[in-house]
């Protein structure tokens, strides 16, 4: 048993799968900071405010991920070298078409949510309450915006 009494190996397991969830946050984050600098058209002033709450909100997950593979009793992963290797969500480029950038973000939360439920059913094996509601309030939260963004694509 760990600390805060999980099994060790059940916890190295979390803890690993959090650090590839992380890796596609912070690589989905730097993706939404270049969409929200470099937005143009006339959906700029909507898009562009959008883009900003995103990537305020993915921050704060980020964060709050890294600190609970701390709490599981293992090392967050921070070199974006790293993050690039193990992320299946690419570095986005250069672009400044709004209605593709949307469609990222589409793309981006259905990969994220999916790593989410696997990270359930693992937190939930492993008894982890911890990390099975945080991961249960993101699918929830993220499942909401795949709708309102493919509302606005009319989708
Ligand atoms: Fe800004």
């Amino acid at each position: 048993m760990n600390k805060i009494g999980i099994n060790n190996e059940k916890a190295e397991v979390l803890s690993k799968q959090l650090n590839d969830l992380l890796a596609n946050y912070q690589i989905f984050y730097a993706n939404v900071r270049g969409f929200h600098w470099n937005i143009k058209g006339e959906k700029f002033f909507e898009l562009h405010v959008k883009f900003e709450e995103l990537y305020n909100d993915l921050i704060l997950k980020i964060d709050e991920l890294a600190e609970r593979i701390l709490t599981l009793g293992y090392r967050p992963e921070y070199r974006y070298s790293e993050y690039i290797k193990t992320a299946v969500i690419k570095e986005a480029g250069q672009t400044h078409n709004g209605v593709e950038n949307v469609q990222n973000l589409i793309d981006s939360f259905s990969i994220l949510i999916q790593k989410q439920r696997a990270l359930l059913d693992l937190s939930g094996e492993a008894n982890d309450e911890g990390t099975n509601s945080l991961m249960s309030d993101y699918i929830r939260e993220q499942e909401k915006l795949v709708w309102m963004y493919s509302a606005f694509l009319n989708k």
